[in-house]
């Protein structure tokens, strides 16, 4: 198709576990938050050149003209299966991305891109695309970045809206009613998420008995946080992410850094503290009372090593 001459940019937002990570790949279920200020762009405009995929900050650049039998990069593969979807042929045309969400730090950066991507080639193309489609073509890079994703993260960032997730049902949208002043704090250990994933994998396959007992011990948890979150009862979310901390530790994703953060915030009053996403390494999350309480959260972790502190205050409305 010939460029059609204008300029498209759309974006996509970073995420985290708010709780139930890990178990969620088993079928557990687990409620993800979105993080709107944190955020991957992509930029289609036209070229002279055949279609070609660039992020200028990370040094990546891909053409896509021919198509491969199977596509081994996931902004590639993600790219072909949205110009499927839309029934297009490559642009002449080039995908710039850039994000400030960082990288190997559990926020979702590969699914947030992922999303970025699909949504400025169906912009190109005319097309509107439901969230539940755009999710579903990002899915197809979380498949190569790790063998068994349960599709929450690019669920969670297509619907940029609180979910409760079960792997392979329609997810549920749903309302806090009360906002929900969460500290993310990065520990600077960056660990793709199949490390992790990958962890959980082999001791599930050594006890099988033991692991299934805790993810079954996670879903109560994450039922019980639902009813916290849709109550405005802050204190009780707290007290259920400190559990689900503790049953990450057991299934051996935490980390000291992340073990570390999670005991000073409790220490400077956090309601609730705990690694968030993959582990061992990346980003923990902290509940504060309130956002002037979040602020010294914030300053706690920071003094305590954090490498970056984001505070996320907003009301979560589906
Ligand atoms: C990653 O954000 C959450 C994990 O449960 C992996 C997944 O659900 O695919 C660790």
């Amino acid at each position: 198709m010939d460029a059609p001459g204008f300029i498209v940019e759309r974006s996509a937002c970073a995420k985290v576990i708010l709780c139930g990570e890990h178990a969620v790949v088993y079928g557990r279920p687990a409620i993800a938050l979105p993080l709107p200020e944190l955020r991957a762009f992509a930029r289609v405009q036209p070229s002279s050149d055949a279609f070609r995929i660039i992020a200028p900050d990370i040094g990546l650049s891909l053409y896509l003209a021919q198509r491969p039998r199977q596509a081994h990069d996931p902004l590639a593969r993600v790219a072909w299966a949205a110009l499927d979807l839309l029934g297009a042929s490559p642009p002449r045309a080039t995908l710039t991305i850039r994000s400030n969400i960082p990288i190997g730090a559990n926020l979702g950066s590969g699914a947030a891109v992922s999303v970025a991507i699909v949504r400025a080639l169906a912009a190109w193309f005319g097309h509107e695309l439901s969230p539940a489609e755009v999710s579903a073509l990002a899915y197809e890079g979380e498949l190569l970045y790790h063998g068994s994703p349960s599709g929450i993260d690019n669920t969670v960032i297509a619907y940029e809206q609180p979910v409760w997730f079960v792997r392979g049902q329609p997810p549920e949208v749903f309302s806090a009613p009360a906002d929900l002043p969460l500290v993310v704090a990065d520990t600077g250990v960056v660990t793709p998420t199949y490390i992790s994933v990958g962890a959980v994998r082999a001791g599930w396959e050594r006890d099988r008995a033991r692991y299934e007992a805790l993810f079954d011990a996670i879903a109560a948890l994450v039922s019980a946080a639902r009813r916290a979150i849709e109550s405005a009862d802050l204190a009780q979310l707290g007290q259920l992410m400190n559990q689900n901390h503790a049953y990450l530790q057991q299934l051996d994703v935490s980390s000291p850094e992340l073990d570390a953060l999670c005991l000073t915030a409790r220490a400077a009053g956090a309601l609730g503290a705990k690694m968030s996403g993959g582990g061992r390494g990346g980003n923990m999350i902290a509940l504060a009372r309130d956002a002037a309480h979040a602020e010294q959260l914030a300053q706690a972790l920071r003094d305590a090593g954090s490498v970056r502190v984001h505070l996320a205050f907003r009301k979560q409305a589906a």
